[in-house]
């Protein structure tokens, strides 16, 4: 594996903040690093020189890079209890209050999350009830959530997933396999409105009863996670709901007494506080 410098890494985060608008500064240096050395062996780079130069030179292929950079691991139904605490307590709770629901998947990755989201409503009958907003900093990946087809061989893993959230129905009257791939129902989806947007550098747009940033930042180091969830903070409604990844957490930010905690093990939050 080639060696990492610290000082050649900021050239390349620097770099990219002044061409590209992306900021890539903080994101947590170990999880960093090993992406870079992927990239590195994965596209035949002599070093971080080399990078740096194709990094600047083809913007194409840097669309390449962030993708490589920004994990996209995802699967529906991911953390099934998760999904039950939704579907049993807090959208009933949101819905004594409202007729309406609001949601906003951030870092929603390739969709399985707002499938699983769209599900979930569907089978509570509110689905047409709901506004959904799913955002990702990744242009690529925000295609593929839009296409609704993915790889047949994950589908094993999504219906075990939905089976131990216990879905009132048959999970494969949500998609056709066809060749290998997978075509989700689309009428599931068809209002939901996705974005491209950066949650470092990207503007605060509406206000929410549920926001979902599950394992996104995870990636960030601690500062960068502030800022991220004073972002995410504002954007949610006086008592509606944050959820975060199983990994991450709350406590040790700035707004964590804005919050209260309404499932510790599925990092469910309300907010209490503007
Ligand atoms: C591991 S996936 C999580 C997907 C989904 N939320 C889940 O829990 O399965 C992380 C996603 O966060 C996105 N992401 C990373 N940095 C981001 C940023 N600064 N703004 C918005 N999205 C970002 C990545 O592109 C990726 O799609």
């Amino acid at each position: 594996m080639q060696e990492i410098h610290i000082v050649d890494l900021r050239r390349l985060t620097q770099l990219v903040k002044e061409k590209y608008n992306y900021d890539l500064t903080n994101y947590a240096m170990s999880s960093f690093k090993r992406r870079i050395s992927r990239i590195l062996e994965l596209y035949n780079f002599k070093g971080l020189d080399a990078l740096t130069k194709k990094v600047e030179e083809d913007p194409v292929f840097f669309e390449e890079f962030l993708s490589e950079i920004t994990v996209n691991v995802t699967e529906m139904f991911r953390d099934p209890p998760f999904w039950r605490e939704l579907k049993e307590k807090i959208i009933p709770n949101i819905l004594l209050n409202h007729q309406k629901i609001s949601i906003w998947h951030a870092g929603c990755s390739s969709g399985e999350e707002v499938y699983s989201m769209a599900i979930l409503l569907k089978e509570m009958g509110i689905l047409d009830n709901a506004r959904i907003v799913a955002t990702d900093i990744d242009d690529r990946i925000i295609e593929i959530a839009k296409s609704g087809i993915y790889l047949a061989k994950n589908m094993d893993l999504n219906r075990k997933n939905y089976v131990r959230f216990e879905g009132n129905s048959s999970f494969d009257d949500y998609y056709k396999e066809k060749d290998g791939k997978i075509y989700m129902d689309k009428s599931l989806v068809q209002s939901v409105s996705y974005r491209k947007h950066d949650l470092v550098t990207g503007p605060i747009f509406s206000k929410f009863d549920l926001v979902l940033c599950r394992n996104v930042m995870i990636y960030f180091n601690q500062s960068l996670q502030n800022d991220v969830l004073k972002k995410l903070h504002e954007s949610t409604f006086k008592y509606g709901y944050l959820a975060i990844g199983s990994k991450e957490s709350l406590i040790w930010c700035e707004i964590a007494n804005k919050f209260i905690v309404v499932n510790n093990e599925e990092k469910i939050y309300k907010k209490i506080k503007e």
